[in-house]
């Protein structure tokens, strides 16, 4: 059976999504759990763009062995060296080189001619090239581009040692049967396509990243690019989970296989979905909280009969937890471990010392811990791992009468203890109004949300946030069983971000 090449591009394209800026160490630990999750290949970024990008690839390639570690590049040979500088010490790098090919992008942003694209796709390539093997190259906007042209370039770049040539519909502009019309028309049309693997990009703008997809795929494609939750620019990219449960579920329909390690899926989209801060809609397919759930009468009487009556796939396929079990205060170091382990999770003995010191005080303040209290309590340690500055304290007065007030405590650089209070229209404004006379980075608050983790009044309360400054979008989460301090949390969460992005850029 023929097998498909599952790309990577969560820490890339994903990474672009606007609010999903990643620091060097959520990166990392991303590309450790693809690497576990067992995809081909990992974009681990576009290293030109900053030197905390360049940074995050580096690391990445020269620890992550198993799958390609792949590094973009603008057709530009500054890009290109940038590129190999990153991922030199990979085990099996790529350099990816792209260059937009439609007239539109030629005439309005290029300003260049198709015999000057051709050529410096050639160029690029070729320089590509020197450095190692494995070299992608995709001409940016093919769905929009005139099908002989991109046979054209296609061709050009395959004599200079492309040896996987990707066709983006970057603008999400295809629709199913044209994108695998223009599929089979490469594999028909480009005479040495045979030396290369021919892969998609496909952009959801339409809603159908993941159709277009699988229709290359059926029309002959052999690498799909994708993300984890489908994250990536604008309306984001196609979603890697869904792409390989289609493949696997329909393996009657595509007869085709993928590499990854579906069990993984759950605890991927989870870790994803908690370090880029962007909430995974509850009907989401395959990891959604919903995508499992029958609520209808005449559907949980089926599947208490035979699953398969409305469940086509098993939930332990993709690593959802089949146990409900609830821990408690009662519940010793042993017990806490094993349901980790069970979880997915495994930590360092520091890491679980800290965990379950966290894990025995909220059992103090809430009845029965579930999984997803146990999930959202290892995020919020994990959060507080690298800060710059550390919430100690934070107590508010509020209510309807008097003036609402915050008074908090940071340690911050070094250990040293500040202190500050504010006054604020409400509590959440005075905590921010505190914090932000100690800290003093300008930034303005735009987004917050705020949800709780399971039902019953002493549920944990989760706070999603996010903050601009400098044109740019900081996420920050926070979870505690008092809400106010979840806002602090998701607060100090936003401007670690913000600090630890602008030491990155240096
Ligand atoms: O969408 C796109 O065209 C891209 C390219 C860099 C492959 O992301
Ligand atoms: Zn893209």
């Amino acid at each position: 059976m023929d097998r498909v090449i599952i790309f990577d591009t969560t820490l890339r394209d994903g990474e672009q999504a606007a609010g999903g800026t990643l620091n060097v160490q959520e990166k990392l630990e991303i590309a450790r759990q693809l690497e576990r999750l067992g995809v081909d290949v990992i974009e681990a970024g576009f290293p030109v763009t900053s030197p905390g990008d360049f940074e995050a690839v580096r690391l990445i390639a020269k620890e992550i062995r198993t799958p390609i570690i792949c590094a973009l590049a603008r057709a530009h040979p500054e890009d290109i060296d940038r590129a190999w500088e990153a991922i030199k010490e990979a085990e099996h790098p790529r350099i990816h080189v792209f260059l937009s090919a439609s007239d539109v992008h030629l005439v309005y942003q290029l300003k260049k001619s198709r015999q000057e694209v051709l050529e410096t796709s050639r160029e690029m390539v070729t320089r590509a090239k020197k450095y190692t093997d494995d070299i992608e190259f995709s001409p940016m906007d093919a769905s929009r581009t005139e099908p002989e042209y991109v046979h054209q370039i296609l061709k050009a770049v395959i004599d200079a040692g492309a040896t996987t040539v990707n066709i983006p519909d970057t603008v999400g502009y295809a629709i199913p049967d044209e994108f695998g019309n223009l599929i089979e028309g490469i594999l028909k049309n480009v005479p040495n396509i045979n030396k290369a693997i021919v892969s998609v990009h496909c952009h959801n703008d339409l809603g159908l990243a993941v159709a277009n997809s699988l229709e290359a795929v059926r029309r002959g494609a052999r690498q799909v690019e994708c993300t984890i939750n489908g994250i990536g620019e604008r309306a984001g990219n196609a979603s890697m989970e869904e792409i390989v449960m289609a493949i696997k579920t329909r393996q009657d329909f595509f007869n085709l296989t993928t590499k990854v390690n579906t069990a993984q899926i759950y605890k991927t989209s989870r870790l994803v979905s908690e370090l880029t801060g962007f909430v995974v809609q509850p009907n989401k397919a395959i990891v959604g909280t919903n995508a499992f759930r029958h609520e209808s009468g005449i559907h949980q009487d089926g599947v208490i009969k035979m699953p398969i009556t409305y469940e086509i796939m098993d939930p332990k396929t993709v690593g959802i937890p089949a146990s409900s079990l609830v821990l408690g205060k009662l519940s010793g170091r042993h017990a806490f471990r094993e349901r980790l382990a069970e979880l997915g999770y495994s930590l360092s003995e520091e890491d679980f010392n800290r965990a379950f010191a966290a894990f025995k005080e909220l059992a103090d303040k809430k009845k029965g811990i579930t999984d997803r209290d146990i999930e959202s309590l290892i995020a919020e340690e994990r959060r507080t791992v690298s800060e710059e500055y550390h919430l100690d304290q934070v107590q508010v007065s509020c209510g309807d009468r008097g003036i609402p007030t915050a008074t908090v405590r940071l340690i911050g650089p070094e250990g040293k203890v500040l202190a500050d209070a504010a006054l604020g229209t409400g509590p959440v404004d005075a905590v921010y109004k505190a914090i932000n006379r100690i800290v003093g980075v300008p930034n303005e608050l735009t987004e917050f949300t705020v949800k709780s983790v399971t039902e019953g009044i002493d549920a944990i309360g989760e706070v999603l946030i996010r903050i601009e400054s400098e044109g740019i979008t900081y996420t920050g989460r926070g979870a505690d069983t008092d809400i106010i301090v979840a806002s602090a949390k998701a607060y100090m969460n936003a401007l670690n971000r913000l600090l630890s992005a602008r030491k990155a850029a240096g």
